[in-house]
């Protein structure tokens, strides 16, 4: 009798609490769903209104409690990043509550006002917009497909990217795009090849780029590079756009541009990292892991992480090993797909003290159960830049106190990845081919003491030749 009370408070409590849309369930799909899932977006169906969501209500409440949506691929706890589309445990048990009690709508008067979305620029009016040179046809159906499209910029004098915002000319079939930069004319050769526009490209430019300005997907947002940090454009480059399309159904055509904001001239240096290597070997039907490592040279700040690989890839783990033996997780993604490959932005920089070691991990599936293998039956799979190639690859983006010390990082990262060469025979992506070669070479003549190998002042005497040598490039 003295407990009765207390039980009925409990009960009218949990009847209250059954979720409404209006309440409880349109503040999560704005939040979460509506940058995709509207009108001319890249999601199938839109998810503002009440009708739209009550009628695929079970579909949410199973997409969303599977994580596979929202997409993100990122899972928690290694490493934190910028925009992270994650829904709480909370909000996925709300929104199964919501489902499988009837999906009710509630009281009008508590919806929030739908989210406003700008169709313009994002980041405000960019200081220049170059669109691709004319459009790109894109057939009803078969393959996706890969195309770079060559950009002349036309800068008479270097320039300080400050801020990279892309626009899909046709949001219905460009899946995903990225920027490099060429100051080889090469890709102006490779466009001057085909008669498209453009040429075709699925692992990547088919050229050294001297840089990049990152990638887009569907639902990111724009944000400037951190203060006093901007991605240098030399003089005369081009810009090679990749975009990735996917048929929709429909014959379409798609001119996309891209906005850049311009900033003063950088504080401090940004520089790549690229991890990774062309040692790959799949025999057909195997199930294989691939590792690959990396010391960083001197002290610098993680800002950015972009893991690579081709369509067999399952799983991708990278982990910085610091001198006093703490280890940190870096990115863990379970899933990988390559059509929801990303750059991920640390929410805070990540400090890599000098000498920590950077592993990484990736496991492939080239096995006839793997829905992704491109080849049916499967076959051996090396590494190159089609769709029946593969890569490992790990593109990091670090900070540096001044701007002055990029070209003495680099050299000493890339000092560190010969080395790795000489002590271990691999074959690290980011080595140049004319460096190998020329390690390959000069090699034999530092054997001062002719038994077939280098000992360790032997290799100290040929990297110090080389160090002078060296032009450091960046090339897969
Ligand atoms: C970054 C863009 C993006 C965001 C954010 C996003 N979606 Fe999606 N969603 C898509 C795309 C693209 C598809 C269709 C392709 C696919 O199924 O992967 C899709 C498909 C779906 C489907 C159909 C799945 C199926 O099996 O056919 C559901 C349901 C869905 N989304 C619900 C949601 C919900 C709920 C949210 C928010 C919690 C959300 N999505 C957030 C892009 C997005």
């Amino acid at each position: 009798m003295k407990f009765a009370p207390l039980a009925l408070v409990v009960a009218c409590g949990a009847i209250a609490a059954t979720p409404t849309f209006n309440q409880d369930i349109a503040p999560i799909l704005y939040e979460n769903c509506a940058n995709c899932h509207r009108l001319g977006e890249v999601a199938p169906f839109s998810l503002l209104s009440y009708s739209d969501a009550a009628k695929r209500a079970s579909q949410i409440a199973a997409v969303t409690a599977k994580r596979y949506m929202p997409p993100w691929k990122a899972e928690a706890g290694y490493g934190h990043f910028e925009d992270e589309r994650r829904l709480s445990d909370a909000q996925i048990a709300m929104i199964g509550e919501w489902a499988r009690n009837g999906a009710a709508e509630g009281d009008p008067a508590r919806k929030p006002a739908p989210p406003q979305f700008t169709s313009g620029w994002q980041s405000g009016k960019p200081d220049a917009v170059f669109t691709v040179p004319a459009s790109f046809s894109i057939p009803a159906d078969g393959r996706d497909a890969f195309q770079c499209f060559v950009v002349p910029l036309k800068f008479s004098a270097d320039k300080y990217v400050k801020t990279v915002e892309f626009h899909p000319g046709n949001t219905k079939v460009v899946h995903h795009a990225l920027f490099f930069l060429d100051g080889s004319g090469q890709a102006r050769q490779l466009d001057a090849a085909t008669p498209e526009p453009g040429y075709p490209c699925f692992g990547g430019p088919q050229i050294a780029p001297e840089g990049a300005l990152g990638g887009w997907a569907p639902g990111a947002t724009t944000r400037p590079l951190p203060t006093g940090i901007v991605q240098t454009v030399n003089r005369g480059s081009d810009l090679v756009i990749q975009i990735h399309y996917h048929p929709s159904g429909k014959p379409e055509a798609d001119q996309s541009s891209i906005g850049l904001t311009f900033g003063d001239p950088p504080t401090k240096g940004l520089s790549g990292m690229i991890v990774g290597t062309r040692k790959i070997d799949l025999a057909a039907g195997a199930q294989q892991t691939i590792t690959d490592w990396a010391r960083v040279p001197e002290d610098v700040d993680l800002i950015g992480i972009t893991p690579h690989a081709h369509l067999l890839c399952k799983e991708m783990k990278v982990t910085a090993k610091f001198p006093d033996g703490r280890i940190e997780p870096l990115i863990w993604i379970r899933d990988w797909d390559f059509n929801w490959q990303g750059s991920y932005r640390y929410a805070e920089p990540v400090r890599l003290p000098k000498g920590t070691r950077i592993e990484m991990s990736y496991v492939y599936d080239n096995s006839a159960g793997n829905p992704h293998n491109p080849s049916n039956p499967p076959k051996r799979v090396t590494f190159g830049e089609q769709t029946t190639d593969e890569m490992a690859l790990l593109f990091m983006q670090v900070v540096l106190p001044r701007a002055d010390d990029v070209p003495r990082f680099r050299k000493q990262f890339f000092l560190g990845r010969l080395e790795q060469i000489l002590l271990e025979g691999g074959e690290p992506a980011g080595v140049t081919r004319r460096a190998r070669e020329i390690l390959r070479v000069a090699g034999p003549r530092f054997d001062a003491n002719h038994d077939g190998k280098l000992g360790p002042e032997e290799r100290t005497a040929l990297l110090r030749f080389l160090a002078e040598r060296i032009k450091c490039g960046v090339d897969r």
